[in-house]
């Protein structure tokens, strides 16, 4: 036990401290339809990614628990935005990182996580990456940082602190929203906003925008909490072949399925519209967004809908024209008519 608790607690803060109020970013709709829509930007994250607030509070908890000292090596298991907030939190406080990538992961990820001092072990069959980083972990006296298990266990929900989502979102906007619309990888963001929510008693309703292939969607709307597709998210970030143990189906209002065209087709549209560059994760959470929004104008309900914007990460190679040109249509129309 060489760790000084100074060590942790300093490391803590440290950890603590590296957190930015992040910008919530209009899109115009037309004024007359008093539905205002906001994307809140979490790639102004020091890490670039949703996956920050979520690595920030493992890492603390970590630490705080005494699994992370100052000569542990923290291991994940995964190619995305949380190996690279992982290597970035582990750069911050002084430890080694590696993680367990599948052999098929691309350059250009590999990089993003080696740019910020992490080091990648490529694995197969990807499936098996998970023992692989609890192998390594356990065989060098290293920690195995699951993320999944993390995101049941380690956000803070009450937002009484500096730097919660929903807290942010709130005080930004001077009034709480009529709907916040949401990914859900690990269940993380849906998790604590959720809980949030219903603690300060606002009115505003979760949304989770839930892509093709994943257990999210059925999952909820059967009430299942076993529920499997065993078949991977196209889109990066969000949605999972089974129900995660972050997943808090009773703090979601709705999960909004999403033809990954849609989501696709939405980005293109977002683009073309406000000069905005996002990746597949925010295409489907807009895509909810414009389906909601077009509910709302429907039923003359006025307000405010978020959507959470991740990183600028791919897009599948998907045709989403005819998504694109529904929005389109719907900005002049006010009925949102779906291919
Ligand atoms: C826009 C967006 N929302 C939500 C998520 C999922 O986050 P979580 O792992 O907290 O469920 C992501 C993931 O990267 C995302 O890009």
């Amino acid at each position: 036990m060489g760790t000084s608790r100074a060590w942790a607690a300093e490391a803590i803060a440290t950890v603590e401290r590296d957190a930015v109020i992040t910008p919530l970013r209009e899109v115009k709709l037309p004024p007359d339809w008093g539905v205002r829509l906001h994307l809140k930007d979490e790639s102004a994250q020091p890490s670039g990614s949703v996956k920050h607030r979520l690595l920030g509070a493992a890492y603390a908890d970590a630490l705080a628990s005494g699994q992370i000292t100052e000569d542990t090596t923290v291991v994940m298991a995964t190619a995305g935005p949380a190996a690279v907030a992982g290597a970035h939190f582990a750069r911050l406080i002084g430890v080694e990182f590696m993680t367990v990538v599948p052999r098929s992961t691309k350059p250009e990820k590999i990089a993003a996580i080696e740019a910020v001092g992490g080091r990648c072990h490529p694995y197969h069959p990807p499936a098996a990456i998970y023992q692989e980083a609890q192998r390594l972990a356990a065989d060098g006296g290293g920690f195995y940082l699951d993320h999944f298990a993390a995101a049941a266990r380690v956000m803070d929900w009450r937002g009484d602190r500096e730097h919660h989502i929903g807290a942010e979102i709130v005080a930004q906007l001077g009034r709480p929203p009529a709907w916040i619309v949401t990914g859900a990888g690990t269940g993380a963001t849906s998790g604590t906003i959720g809980r949030f929510l219903r603690y300060r008693g606002y009115r505003t309703r979760l949304a989770v925008a839930d892509p093709e292939n994943s257990a999210y969607f059925p999952g909820w709307a059967s009430g299942a909490p076993d529920y499997a597709t065993g078949m991977p998210s196209r889109i990066e970030g969000i949605g999972r072949p089974r129900m995660e143990p972050g997943f808090l189906a009773s703090a979601i209002d709705l999960v909004v399925p999403v033809p990954d065209a849609a989501a696709v087709g939405a980005l293109t549209h977002l683009r073309s519209l406000a000069g905005i560059t996002a990746g597949g994760s925010t295409g489907a959470c807009l895509w909810a967004a414009w389906r909601l929004i077009d509910r709302m104008l429907s039923e003359g309900e006025s307000g405010d809908v978020v959507v959470v914007m991740g990183d600028a990460g791919a897009a599948p190679g998907l045709d989403g024209t005819a998504y694109a040109e529904a929005v389109e249509r719907f900005l002049t129309t006010g009925r949102l008519e779906t291919p």
